[in-house]
């Protein structure tokens, strides 16, 4: 069966609120998986809430290579086109982004280019930045480095810390991403 871009498949290892949003705004695409590394993460259960279909297994222990060949065997079978990263917490292999070249997306809290990686707020609040915010973009090798395709700033106020900074970009985040993937699936 042929894959199809509007078809996207949403892999998660946490909370899930990015796919919760993902979820409620599905416009221009469907959710047509949610894939996790995590068996027990709470992002599951969201997806198992809103009646779609899950994939999970544990990656510990699994070399990781071995891990996304079953994974990718997985979004063929769901006739995936388009994936979607949303606070998924595992490194992708070089096949994997091979197999999926341009077609996976990822969302970072931080105005790419700057602040790649982990605890991109309080980087961005130690460097006294006044603006933050969070940037939608493909996925190639290099981490947080693929094409940018949309971003939304947030202010950084005085009194602002991790907490409410994360707050904030976080709400930005759940506006930005359903939009840039439904435009991302169309184009
Ligand atoms: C978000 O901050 C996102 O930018 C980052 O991971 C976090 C995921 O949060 N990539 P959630 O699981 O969507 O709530």
């Amino acid at each position: 069966m042929k894959a199809d871009p509007g078809r996207v498949a949403v892999l998660v290892s946490g909370r899930g609120s990015n796919l919760k949003a993902l979820i409620d705004q599905a416009s221009g695409y469907e959710i047509a998986l949610v894939a996790s590394n995590k068996l027990l993460a709470p992002a599951l259960e969201v997806a198992r809430s809103a009646g779609l279909p899950t994939w999970a297994f544990e990656s510990g222990g699994v070399p990781r290579d071995e891990f996304d060949a079953i994974l990718t065997r997985s979004l063929e079978d769901h006739r995936v086109g388009t994936i979607a990263l949303a606070g998924y917490m595992q490194i992708l292999s070089p096949p994997f982004v091979e197999r999926w070249r341009g077609r996976i997306l990822n969302i970072h809290p931080s105005l790419l280019p700057k602040y790649r990686g982990l605890n991109t707020h309080a980087r961005a609040l130690a460097a006294g930045e006044e603006l933050t915010g969070c940037t939608v973009h493909i996925v190639t090798e290099e981490l947080d480095s693929g094409e940018i395709l949309a971003q939304t700033e947030v202010a950084i106020e005085a009194g602002d810390d991790v907490a409410t900074t994360s707050q904030k970009v976080l709400m930005a985040e759940h506006d930005l991403y359903p939009a840039a993937l439904a435009a991302f699936v169309q184009r």
